[in-house]
């Protein structure tokens, strides 16, 4: 089935949802130009969730796409803990931050019944997960309100475990992705592959719909995904500089600098494997290192030093993710962005 024809939308152009750098302003952007806008939930509160869902069901009257993230929470480890704040200590002793005072905490959420719960008030035609999916008893709540159900697989393994698992659609992400891998069945990387390669194999091997993503930048990286039997594209770092999206102020620069075009998937930010743009941290303790504690535990130990750093105008503590291809991304209203990229679907 057409994707427009499973989402009731015009064009099959998915805005990429991007936790921390947009809120409901992008996903309603690209929602009423045609396309399925994402609102991201994993760095948002309860509250936090049921306030975006509010002003984007009042701002936009057509399906769009809430996604979440599906890690089941890491046991924490003191131990663990203080190493990565040793390896850290250099730097917190550089911007005089006392290391006593920082909290420790997840820094990103995963999908559970109070979010389902939340949901449910909203039932949005479309609901993405990232790492796999959540449990059956969830997936069965989300599945009987009508949405349809995305979930990103890279690998052609991963592919055949979603569809088994009762996906109405696949997106493929290639290794050139920005932002977290979607890796679940396994943490080895040599498994990811690019989005050329990987998309065809996933076609092959699976009947439900497929969505490219990784590296698609304009309407010919759209054209090629479809010629490779996409039925549909899913694309974020091209929607970074759209003025609706909150990217920070150092992202834009790095996004707009020779910078961009160095990207590294990197451990250091969150525990997971993620695609940035190298900056210092990148450099002096990875891109992937032993030292940070599981997903997503390893973010609040680097908050003050990014908020600190940012404070100063610099990202050399923050994720600046970015995927491989930056030459997308343009200072353009995300309306014309989507209709720009639809111009590669014949
Ligand atoms: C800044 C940024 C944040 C991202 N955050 C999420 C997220 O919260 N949830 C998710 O499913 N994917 C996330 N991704 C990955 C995208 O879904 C998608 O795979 C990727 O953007 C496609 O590659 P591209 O960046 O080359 O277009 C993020 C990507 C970027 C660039």
């Amino acid at each position: 089935m057409m994707l427009q024809q499973l989402f009731g939308i015009e064009l099959p152009i998915i805005q990429a949802p991007m936790a921390g750098m947009q809120d409901h302003a992008l996903a309603v952007a690209v929602s009423n130009a045609g396309g399925l806008g994402s609102l991201p939930c994993a760095t948002l509160s309860l509250d936090g969730m049921r306030k975006e869902l509010d002003l984007l069901k009042a701002k936009c009257k057509k399906p769009f796409n809430v996604n979440f993230f599906c890690v089941a929470p890491p046991a924490p480890s003191a131990e663990r803990e203080a190493a990565w704040r040793a390896a850290l200590q250099p730097y917190y002793a550089e911007y005089a931050i006392d290391a006593g005072s920082i909290p420790a905490g997840a820094g990103r959420g995963s999908f559970n019944a109070a979010a389902t719960d939340i949901l449910d008030e909203f039932k949005p035609a479309v609901v993405s997960f990232h790492f796999g999916l959540p449990s059956a008893e969830l997936m069965a709540r989300v599945r009987a309100w009508g949405s349809k159900i995305l979930s990103s697989a890279t690998t052609v393994d991963e592919a055949r475990w979603l569809e088994a698992h009762g996906i109405d659609a696949i997106i493929a992400q290639g290794v050139e992705a920005g932002g977290h891998r979607g890796n679940f069945l396994s943490d080895d990387l040599t498994t990811q592959i690019g989005t050329l390669a990987l998309l065809p194999q996933i076609v092959d091997a699976v009947k439900v719909p497929v969505i490219a993503a990784g590296g698609i930048a304009d309407a010919k990286g759209v054209a090629a995904a479809i010629a490779l039997g996409a039925a549909g594209v899913q694309v974020g770092t091209a929607y970074l500089l759209c003025p609706e999206a909150t990217t920070s102020a150092v992202h834009r620069a790095a996004l707009k600098s020779d910078s961009a075009r160095h990207t590294a998937l990197t451990n250091l930010f969150t525990g997971r494997p993620a695609r940035g743009i190298v900056n210092r941290l990148m450099r002096e303790l990875g891109p992937v290192s032993t030292a940070p504690p599981a997903f997503p535990l390893a973010t609040s130990a680097i908050a003050p030093l990014r908020a600190k750093a940012e404070s100063l105008g610099s990202g050399d503590f923050s994720p600046l993710w970015c995927g491989q291809n930056p030459s997308g991304c343009k200072e353009i209203p995300a309306a014309q962005l989507t209709r720009e990229l639809a111009l590669g679907v014949r």
